[in-house]
């Protein structure tokens, strides 16, 4: 399974998840908070994150993404990034 890395409120923690899951999931499930106003839905950006390592294993942007305006590396939704390989990100803290 893939290993993905989140650096957040100054601590940095590593988690197996199983490939297909969104980087929202990934961090919810492992009890690391992240915003969602939106509900995981790609209307709001609070879920924006900023990929330090592993752009390659991540789905492509998406629609909804560019919609969002989020179309430059390394900012990511979270919740539209689906993981296929190690990835390592910052979670925006608000
Ligand atoms: S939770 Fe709203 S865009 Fe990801």
């Amino acid at each position: 399974m893939p290993n993905v890395t989140f650096h957040t409120n100054g601590q940095i923690k590593t988690v197996e998840a199983p490939e297909g899951r969104n980087l929202l999931q990934i961090a919810l499930d492992s009890g690391i908070p992240m915003e969602h106003a939106c509900g995981g839905n790609g209307f709001c950006t609070t879920c924006m994150c900023t990929v330090k390592k592993g752009m390659e294993n991540l789905s492509p942007r998406n629609d909804r993404e560019e919609n969002m305006g989020v179309t430059d590396d390394p900012a990511r939704l979270s919740c539209q990034a689906e993981v296929k390989g190690d990835v390592e990100i910052e979670v925006i803290e608000y």
